[in-house]
């Protein structure tokens, strides 16, 4: 019988405990070993719980255990959950997380600390909940060189852009409802500003690159500015608009990374993936493209990973599973500014011909899209693929002209 203790019961938390107590059976039969949940940490009272006598307010108790071999951290957040985390990895437990935020931040510190104490650091959950892509992309793709990955990585906006297109449902309307379903963050902010996607875009590309990417290294936007006249402007220009993290690797070494919300074409792969789905396209040079897709959010599919990594730490006790990579440096990420985009622009203006014709002569060619019921001043285009910083430089050009520029969104090339 191995021990184990799960710190925060929460969504996640409350979901592992149900796994691991309704497939006790099936779980013992593929870890060699029975899985008893000694202590459940949480600061709230949970009288009328079926666990109450498990629960403790008290941390010290935990990493002071011998018998705890595992623990469990999916309190979210950084602050406990990192000096936690340390600390039961330097008491000899190996922590399974599914804490993206502590992943994103600390991971090549915590490698490390798992390294030096023999101990397992797995956090499979991380990114893409049920999906399973942390051990595929180190282990089963070890073989590739990543060419580029491109990802579906937060199910709550997936969930509100995919009820914004297909029933013209209002923002705040979509989000309140993925709150209830137990979807968002406890800040919806960090959905729907991008600061989830961020962080599981830095844990895929740590991981594929071997080096650490921090999220203030990565410009991120969220989809709070996409309006439904973008999302109809999407429909005629061929796609769907999504919230994409990206990253590829130059030839110099440095890598090109962003989370945006993109239009992407409707023949890729990620424009069907919908609702609260994750979609996540690995592009490697023997492979080619290898997509994973399944529930990116949700009490169990979370849970369901987070076990698997219990049942992993406890079949290899002897035998530790390395996942590393080194600390991260200053000048590893390239200005997005230098990145080259196609780019969708809304706008208005008293004159739309004349705001076309300076658009076609500034970019040298632009292509117009269309939408019913547009207002009489509003017009929108897409550019040709150039760098970042010159669109931009184009923009101001335009705004000279006394053109309003309402919207701009990249459009994906996968
Ligand atoms: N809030 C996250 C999402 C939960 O919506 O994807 C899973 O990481």
């Amino acid at each position: 019988m191995v021990e184990i203790a799960v710190m925060g019961h929460g969504v996640v938390g409350s979901g592992v405990v149900e796994v691991l107590t309704t497939h006790r059976e099936s779980i013992a039969r593929r870890a060699h070993e029975e899985i008893d949940i000694k202590y459940i940490l949480d600061l709230r009272d949970f009288p009328d719980s079926p666990y109450a006598e498990k629960f403790t307010k008290d941390f010290e108790v935990i990493v002071n255990d011998p018998e705890v071999h595992v623990v469990v951290e999916v309190m979210g957040g950084l602050h406990p959950a990192f000096e936690f985390t340390c600390r039961c990895m330097k008491a000899g437990k190996s922590v399974v997380t599914s804490n993206k935020e502590l992943v994103a931040s600390k991971g090549a510190e915590l490698l490390k600390i798992a390294r030096d104490h023999n101990v397992n650091f797995l956090f499979e959950a991380s990114v893409g909940g049920g999906i399973p892509i942390i051990r595929p992309l180190h282990q089963c793709l070890a073989a590739n060189d990543v060419i580029e990955i491109a990802g579906i990585l937060n199910g709550t906006t997936n969930f509100i852009l995919t009820k914004m297109i297909r029933e013209s449902m209002p923002f705040d309307e979509a989000l309140a409802l993925a709150q209830k379903l137990g979807y968002a963050e406890r800040n919806p902010e960090a959905d729907v500003e991008g600061h989830d996607a961020c962080r599981k875009i830095c844990i895929l590309a740590s991981l594929a690159y071997g080096k650490h990417v921090y999220p203030d290294q990565v410009h991120t936007e969220g989809i709070s500015s996409i309006s439904l006249a973008d999302v109809e402007y999407a429909d005629n220009w061929g796609g769907v608009i999504k919230l994409i993290g990206q990253v590829k690797k130059q030839e110099s070494g440095k890598l090109q990374i962003i989370v945006c919300p993109m239009f992407v074409p409707g023949d890729s792969q990620l424009s069907s993936v919908d609702d609260v789905f994750n979609g996540i396209l690995v592009r490697g040079d023997a492979t080619g493209d290898v997509v994973f897709y399944g529930k990116g959010a949700g009490k169990l599919p979370t849970a369901s990973a987070v076990v698997a990594d219990v049942i992993d730490c406890v079949k290899h006790f002897a035998s530790r599973k390395y996942l590393f990579w080194e600390d991260g440096s200053k000048d590893y990420v390239e200005d997005y500014m230098e990145d080259s985009v196609s780019m969708y622009v809304r706008a208005s203006s008293d004159d739309v011909s004349l705001a076309l014709m300076n658009a076609d002569k500034l970019f040298e060619g632009v292509t117009r899209l269309v939408r019913r019921n547009a207002d009489t001043r509003e017009f929108a285009f897409v550019t040709k693929k150039m760098p970042e910083k010159d669109i931009h430089a184009n923009l101001k050009a335009l705004s000279k002209l006394g053109v309003d520029v309402l919207n701009t969104i990249r459009l994906g090339d996968f």
